[in-house]
């Protein structure tokens, strides 16, 4: 069942997608050659609670304790953020051993829980100059999203945001990645619909109310992942760079609202 929301709801979920959107750009401020992930996650996390909100994958699927002295539990997600390198498709978990290095991508996601509403959103950032081809299949995911966005109206197919993306990407031989998508938000991190990145079923009609991500993952090779040991850490199958943006949407009566971004 996909939970319409009502225009006070849209209202908090605006207020959350703007310090998602903040904390994201925050956090991509601190990327440069030589600064862990973990640093990234220590900063970004205390940002999140000097805000009033807490980072919802820490300790997640469940809820963070003390979010400054966690207690994480048996197979819950251990930090604030997720940082996905290279290869690394999603769900990367920071470390203090992992550094980012001259010629690497790397995607920061970030959710935020304020006033009860979670906010999500995310994007690959350029750690120095990095090669032609990895700067490519970054700025062609950056387009999936926004072709993802552009066919998300009132009235449209769920999966015509799916389809609109795999064309793109295919177009530029990339793969869509299909064993992670975009989600309903709301009160909780991940609610109905799933949102596909690639064309299957047309899925239900987009109506006003209807609040959920689109977050592409796009390969330069096979759309196959693999999942790491830690239980998290998806990667490619063979090896080679993903790439992912995201944004949290909203369906209202001023149209298709994209609620992760901030202009202060
Ligand atoms: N932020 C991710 C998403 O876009 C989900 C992260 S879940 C976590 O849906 F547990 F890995 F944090
Ligand atoms: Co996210
Ligand atoms: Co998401």
């Amino acid at each position: 069942m996909i939970r319409l929301k009502t225009t006070e709801e849209i209202k908090l979920l605006r207020e959350s997608g703007r310090l998602a959107a903040q904390a994201l750009r925050f956090a991509g401020s601190l990327v440069r050659p030589g600064v862990s992930t973990l640093e990234i996650d220590d900063k970004v996390r205390e940002f999140i609670l000097d805000h009033g909100a807490y980072p919802s994958p820490l300790n997640y699927p469940g809820r963070p304790t003390d979010p400054r002295k966690p207690r994480i539990e048996q197979g819950c997600f251990p930090y604030s953020i997720c940082t996905s390198r290279n290869e690394v498709v999603t769900h990367g978990i920071p470390s203090a051993k992992e550094f980012l290095g001259e010629g690497d991508i790397v995607n920061l996601d970030i959710t935020v829980c304020l006033k009860g509403y979670h906010g999500d959103c995310s994007a690959t950032y350029f750690v120095g100059e990095v090669s032609p081809e990895a700067r490519h299949l970054v700025e062609t995911t950056r387009k999936c999203l926004e072709a993802g966005i552009e066919s998300a109206k009132e009235g449209a197919f769920l999966n015509d945001v799916g389809a609109s993306i795999q064309d793109l990407a295919e177009a530029e031989g990339y793969s869509v990645v299909r064993e992670y998508c975009g989600h309903g938000i709301g009160r909780k991190f991940h609610e109905e619909p799933q949102v596909l990145h690639h064309r299957d079923r047309q899925g239900p009609r987009l109506r006003k109310g209807m609040v959920f991500t689109i977050e592409p993952m796009i390969n330069q090779g096979v759309w196959k992942t693999k999942l790491l040991d830690d239980g998290w850490t998806a990667v490619t199958a063979d090896g080679k760079l993903s790439a992912q943006f995201e944004h949290t949407i909203a369906i209202t009566d001023r149209g298709t609202e994209i609620l992760t971004v901030c202009d202060d």
